[in-house]
């Protein structure tokens, strides 16, 4: 074989071999990723920081994590392209206010690939978003619950964040089937900003105020917890006097599952470790990579909650 080609041969592997391998293809170093991750009060946030740093020990990957809140995660961003890093993965606490931060690390050749949530910044500005259809989500919720009420009662609804991308899209999914079950009436509904703590304070204020409620649909397992807290503390039977759903499937949602206190979580896969790296590590790599990488999810009520095969995330 002619030199010229052997090299080009040797070249060709080192490059394959440039993060999904080794990653030991910079000349005295480890690959380096930032992960901006979003400050959160949620087991299910937890999940998914414990997926991405295992993942980047797996791979022999260095990763620098930052855990803020959105004008942290813009500063973190800025951190990330200043040191240099070879990709970055984003958690978008929000839809908005990424086009320029986002401009600057394509300007900078570093490749941003989306975690969890959609932005509304321009598509050539990030490498893909990976996460579950929350649409999707928010419809099979309002199927259950619509069955689950026989197309009759009184719901309230606790959203998240509401400039996220999940809260919205989540929302969205379920009043489209709402839409098509005039008896069911959604009577409240506020943000619980993901949190256990906020869910609770939301749904002791209603209870305090006097709303009258059949179901309790929460956009994740955190605030449908809190929900369960306020409606003990106030001696109503949760899961049965009042039904509730929510979204994640945590394994503290089967847990309540099983205690009879809350009857469904709709699946959202907070495992988006391997995932990511590997959309990273084809982007680096000159690869195309899918715009949209959707995680399958599925509905687990207490018919057959015991199927998850873990337990829940
Ligand atoms: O973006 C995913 C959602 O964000 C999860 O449902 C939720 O728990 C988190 O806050």
């Amino acid at each position: 074989m002619k030199r010229s080609i052997l090299l080009l041969l040797v070249l060709a592997l080192a490059g394959a071999a440039a993060f999904a391998g080794g990653q030991q293809d910079k000349e005295n170093g480890t690959m380096v990723v930032g992960f901006a991750q979003i400050k959160e009060d949620s087991p299910w946030r937890t999940t998914e920081t414990n997926s991405v740093q295992q993942e980047a020990e797996k791979r022999g990957v260095e990763l620098k994590l930052s855990v803020t809140e959105q004008d942290g995660q813009i500063a973190a961003i800025r951190d990330f392209i200043a040191q240099g890093v070879d990709g970055i993965l984003l958690a978008p606490q929000t839809r908005s206010g990424w086009d320029e931060v986002l401009a600057e690390a394509k300007d900078a050749g570093i490749p941003v690939v989306l975690l969890d949530r959609g932005v509304d910044a321009p598509e050539d500005l990030w490498v893909t978003q990976i996460s579950s259809d929350f649409v999707f989500e928010g419809r099979e919720a309002g199927k259950w619950v619509a069955k689950r009420l026989n197309g009759k009662g009184r719901v309230v609804e606790l959203f998240g964040d509401p400039a996220a991308d999940p809260a919205i899209l989540r929302n969205k999914g379920f009043m489209e089937i709402m839409k098509k079950n005039p008896g069911i009436e959604v009577v409240e509904s506020k943000t619980g900003e993901w949190s256990q703590d906020k869910g609770r304070q939301v749904v002791e204020a209603w209870l305090a105020a006097g709303v009258e409620f059949d179901l309790v649909y929460a956009h994740n397992d955190g605030m449908a917890l809190g929900a369960i807290d306020a409606l003990k503390a106030a001696g109503k039977n949760p899961g049965k006097d009042v039904q509730i759903i929510s979204i994640d499937a945590i394994k503290a949602a089967f847990e309540a599952i099983d205690r009879g206190e809350m009857n469904c979580t709709v699946e959202c896969s907070p495992l988006l470790g391997p995932m990511g790296f590997d959309a990273l590590a084809k982007a680096i790599k000159g690869e195309s990579v899918d715009k949209y990488i959707i995680t399958p999810d599925k509905v687990y009520d207490e018919s057959n909650y015991k199927d998850h095969p873990t337990g829940g995330f």
